[in-house]
């Protein structure tokens, strides 16, 4: 059976100081709105309140209770939330605010809900450089929990239009502020004693976490999803509706093919062969394949330098 009618009607608000005001008291009120990053659009609420926390595992549909990254807005906030190694210190020192998120200990004092770290001993923190979440946070008060605003499974959201085609009636607001600048989410990094561990490849690489700590990376995910520490890593992430064939140089019968460089094809990442600039159009060509008319997707070879190590990362769990 289908619900006649949503639960909530989806507002859909340009960012600006009245619609920041009205969505901080959404937040104080346990709501969760959605709000633009560099990397993808959030679906945020109070890290503090279960109540809020477990909102946005009911509007995603997400079915199990997944750790979630928290957002501060300034290393004070994030000093309160979690322990800083010496090493932890230097990372965030390079990188924040910034599309790097830090998985850190949890202060036993931190408040945070225990929803938020699904039990474990760890918390996944970020200070994300966009003004909009930043201001929220401010605006709010509040450390703010935030998945991908997007269905459970499916493609995360770079632009307002595809949280409102996922979470339609769903969710109260949207602050809308354009497509974002990163387009995959951000790194995930676990500094330890004497190394640091990559557990999400994103626009921070390996190669400039290792520049900035003088300390070796060492990648923890892989393209199978064994040796995970978190349960989130395991999903079949970012996933179109339609099959996914990788490394195309060539459109297939009833394929849609996304470009890479000078290629004839549907769409294309980047003509220039940008890497960046097809980071940050990846999301927004995956969810114009995938509603298509043609049955199945097909993506060009993509190179994995730089940020195409998350490109490719993401392409292989849509692909999977
Ligand atoms: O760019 C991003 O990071 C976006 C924007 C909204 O900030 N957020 C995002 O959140 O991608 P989410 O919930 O989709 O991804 C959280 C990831 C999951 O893979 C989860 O397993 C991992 O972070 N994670 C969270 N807490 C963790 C912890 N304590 N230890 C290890 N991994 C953790
Ligand atoms: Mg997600």
């Amino acid at each position: 059976m289908t619900i006649p009618n949503p639960a909530f009607s989806t507002r859909c608000c340009p960012y600006g100081a009245e619609a920041l005001r009205e969505a901080a008291l959404l937040i104080r009120a346990g709501e969760p709105v959605a709000v633009p990053t560099e990397t993808v659009y959030g679906l945020a609420a109070d890290a503090t309140d279960s109540g809020a926390v477990a909102a946005i595992y009911s509007a995603k549909g997400r079915p199990s209770y997944n750790p979630l990254i928290v957002h501060v807005s300034d290393r004070e906030m994030a000093e309160r939330l979690a322990e800083f190694s010496p090493l932890a210190s230097r990372i965030a020192d390079a990188f924040w605010p910034g599309p790097l998120t830090l998985v850190l200990p949890v202060r036993p004092d931190s408040g945070l809900s225990p929803l938020v770290t699904a039990g474990l001993p760890t918390v996944a923190l970020r200070l994300p450089a966009h003004p909009a979440m930043r201001a929220l946070i401010r605006e709010s008060g509040r450390p703010l929990a935030a998945p991908s605003a997007n269905r459970s499974g499916s493609i995360s959201p770079t632009r307002a239009e595809h949280v409102l085609s996922s979470l339609n009636g769903k969710i109260r607001m949207i602050l809308d502020e354009g497509p974002t600048s990163e387009g995959v989410e951000s790194t995930i990094a676990a500094p330890d004693d004497n190394q640091i561990r990559l557990l999400r490849p994103g626009s921070i690489t390996a190669d400039m976490l290792e520049q900035a700590s003088g300390r070796s990376v060492v990648a923890v995910t892989n393209v199978d999803g064994t040796k995970v520490e978190a349960p989130g890593q395991l999903e079949s992430h970012y996933a179109p509706s339609k099959p996914v064939r990788l490394n195309a140089m060539r459109a297939e019968k009833d394929e849609y093919l996304i470009g890479f460089g000078l290629m004839p094809c549907h769409i294309n990442l980047s003509a220039d062969a940008d890497i960046r600039e097809a980071a940050a159009n990846l999301f927004a060509a995956l969810h114009i394949a995938d509603a298509s008319a043609e049955a199945r997707i097909a993506v060009a070879p993509i190179p994995i330098e730089g940020i195409g190590a998350a490109i490719n990362d993401r392409l292989r769990r849509a692909a999977a």
